[in-house]
């Protein structure tokens, strides 16, 4: 086993009293991208959710490093080493962009709050010249860049991703990819959900395909990119059609 690792084991959640994730098991490595894929429904925010702390499992176990990650609050998990970007880019609407990322530095010392905040900014360069503005007057792009920083800003070890290109540009989704590629790179083990799958197959190491809150396919990205048609199959099943990228 790597010296890092990230461990779902046999996880069960229930939302509004019915089981969404039916024992879910999946790891995740330092350093690797593996990409998160499904139809709408089949549980991926419901499962990253649980990971980060967000939502209580009926039972299973996550762990980090060998550590349980179950019960802790979000904070603690981020505090464990497990960042969440959520869906739709959720940004504090009325506060500036670098109050945004000082908000989650709160966690380091001053200097090092500092330190994280710029070198955020050195993956964001484009956020250099809005900082003082209102996050709301944002692009969606620039408010992905903002929420992918705060992550950033908590030094993960891992950073699980809901939905990269939701409602954004291609050109900015090719540039976003591009970062993910480098946080990977520098040894943050990133769980992808993208509904963009040539996007995440291009980007990923392994895949795991979810279907109706289980795990329908686990593999290399490489053997998901040769037999498109397990993909096709496990959308088809929920009545989703895959999105082309
Ligand atoms: N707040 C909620 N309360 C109760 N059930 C929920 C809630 N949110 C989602 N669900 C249900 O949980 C199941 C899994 O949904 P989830 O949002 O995790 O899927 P998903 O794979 O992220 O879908 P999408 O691609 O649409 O984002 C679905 O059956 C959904 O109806
Ligand atoms: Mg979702």
């Amino acid at each position: 086993m790597s010296a890092s690792s990230l461990h779902v084991n046999d996880l069960v959640v229930l939302r509004g009293g019915r089981e969404v994730l039916h024992g879910i098991s999946l790891s995740l490595l330092p350093g690797e991208i593996t990409a998160l894929l499904g139809a709408n429904g089949a549980g991926k925010s419901s499962l990253v959710m649980t990971m980060s702390g967000a939502l209580p499992a009926k039972s299973g176990s996550v762990t980090l490093d060998g550590a349980e990650v179950l019960g802790h609050t979000p904070d603690a998990v981020r505090r464990m080493g497990i960042a969440i970007v959520l869906e739709g880019h959720p940004v504090l609407s009325n506060i500036s962009v670098i109050d945004n990322l000082r908000a989650s530095a709160l966690m380091h010392s001053r200097r090092e709050a500092d330190q994280e905040v710029e070198a955020a900014l050195e993956v964001f360069p484009e956020l250099k010249p809005r900082l003082q503005l209102a996050a709301q007057n944002l692009s969606g792009g620039q408010k992905q860049m903002v929420v992918v920083a705060q992550a950033l800003i908590c030094r993960p070890k891992y950073l699980l991703i809901d939905e990269l290109s939701f409602g954004l540009a291609p050109a900015i989704v090719q540039r976003l990819g591009e970062t993910i590629a480098g946080i990977a790179n520098r040894g943050v083990g990133i769980l992808l959900i993208e509904q963009f799958t040539t996007l995440a197959l291009n980007l990923a190491n392994r895949v795991y395909v979810m279907e109706r809150g289980d795990i329908a396919f686990s593999g290399n990205a490489e053997e998901l990119r040769a037999h498109p048609e397990i993909l096709h199959g496990a959308y088809l099943a929920s009545g989703r059609a895959v999105a082309a990228g």
